[in-house]
């Protein structure tokens, strides 16, 4: 199923999110309203404002309440996301040239900055402290995450484990929070906040592994920013890892990541025989097991549509190509 006839139940309701998002980013400090709204009018997917919407199904849906949550965690995501680009030296993102590169780094940093000010703002609009521990936790452990990424760039010793263990913190988390947060800001029961977190956080980790899968196989007009980055910058993702169990691609890689400066020949092989190892089949599958037990985390939730919904977001992102 596609996204968007997933979420045209909801259009209302996203709708009303959208116009919330514009209303907290604009400012009259000229340059920071460009590019904040430039990154959000690239779009995007929207999955942790979905999420939030389908949990508040849970319990006592009011769109005021879970808005504040919803537009919270996607300021937060976009603000990862200017900061990220800066990190990764990235020139697209959702298909339009990033903040770093249509304005500059200087910017890039001010408006991640801005931006996450921002989503405190609106959070803080909910006078719930549970709520405010779980977001700035969430957020320190993506910082942590990006570390341990950052930490292991090149080592072709790291194991699946380290792997697993940096993408939890640096995607897992914040999609399981905003499960969970959609059902505490909707009263729902802690053990439906805990079977929706525990959907969130398996359908997370699936999410990006396919990421890392895309940032192979994908096209630039599929992912709207080019194949190949994770490869040139040394961030040895799950693929990767299973297919140079294989020695011949081992040292294709090692050629490829070991060199001052980033050689396009030996780039482009690496990332041709790990295209045509059976690593990618093996962390497709992985990713499948991911959706599998997120999916059977909501065995015992009431039988309501948004649970569905939930299911049919998890078939997307074992599937998704962008
Ligand atoms: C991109 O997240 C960063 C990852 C965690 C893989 P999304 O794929 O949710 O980005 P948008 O919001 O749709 O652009
Ligand atoms: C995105 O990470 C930022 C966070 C998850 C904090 P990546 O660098 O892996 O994602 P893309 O590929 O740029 O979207
Ligand atoms: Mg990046
Ligand atoms: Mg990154």
């Amino acid at each position: 199923m596609k996204l968007l006839d997933i979420y045209a139940k909801m259009t209302e309701d996203i709708q009303h999110i959208e116009r919330r998002l514009d209303e907290s980013v604009r400012t009259e400090e000229a340059e920071l309203n460009a590019a904040s709204l430039h990154l959000l009018k690239a779009g995007g997917k929207r999955i942790r404002p979905v999420f939030v919407l389908l949990a508040g199904r849970f319990g006592t849906y009011d769109l005021d309440r879970l808005s504040h949550v919803a537009v919270a965690l996607e300021l937060i995501h976009m603000a990862t996301l200017v900061h990220d680009d800066v990190i990764d030296d990235a020139a697209t993102r959702r298909g339009q040239p990033t903040v770093k590169a249509k304005w500059d780094e200087r910017i890039a940093m001010y408006t991640g900055d801005y931006i996450l000010g921002k989503a405190l703002a609106v959070a803080a609009q909910l006078e719930r402290p549970d709520i405010h521990r779980i977001l700035s936790k969430a957020m320190v452990q993506m910082v942590i995450g990006e570390m341990e990424q950052f930490r292991l760039f090149y080592r072709l010793d790291q194991s699946v484990r380290d792997y697993l263990l940096r993408i939890r913190r640096k995607t897992a988390l914040l999609i399981a929070v905003s499960c969970q947060l959609g059902a505490l800001a909707a009263g729902a029961s802690d053990r439906a906040a805990q079977r929706l977190y525990a959907f969130g956080y398996n359908a997370g980790m699936a999410f990006q592994i396919r990421d890392d899968i895309l940032d192979l196989m994908g096209t630039e007009q599929q992912l709207g920013k080019p194949p190949g980055s994770d490869m040139r910058q040394g961030n040895v993702t799950l693929p990767v890892l299973y297919a140079i169990r294989d020695e011949r691609v081992r040292e294709a890689v090692r050629a490829a990541t070991n060199a001052e400066r980033p050689d396009e020949a030996a780039l482009a092989r690496a990332i041709e025989l790990v295209r045509s190892s059976p690593g990618i089949e093996e962390a497709d599958a992985l990713s499948r097991r991911y959706i599998d037990k997120a999916i059977r985390a909501l065995d015992e939730l009431p039988d309501i549509p948004a649970k569905d919904d939930f299911e049919a977001i998890a078939n997307f992102i074992a599937e998704r190509a962008y």
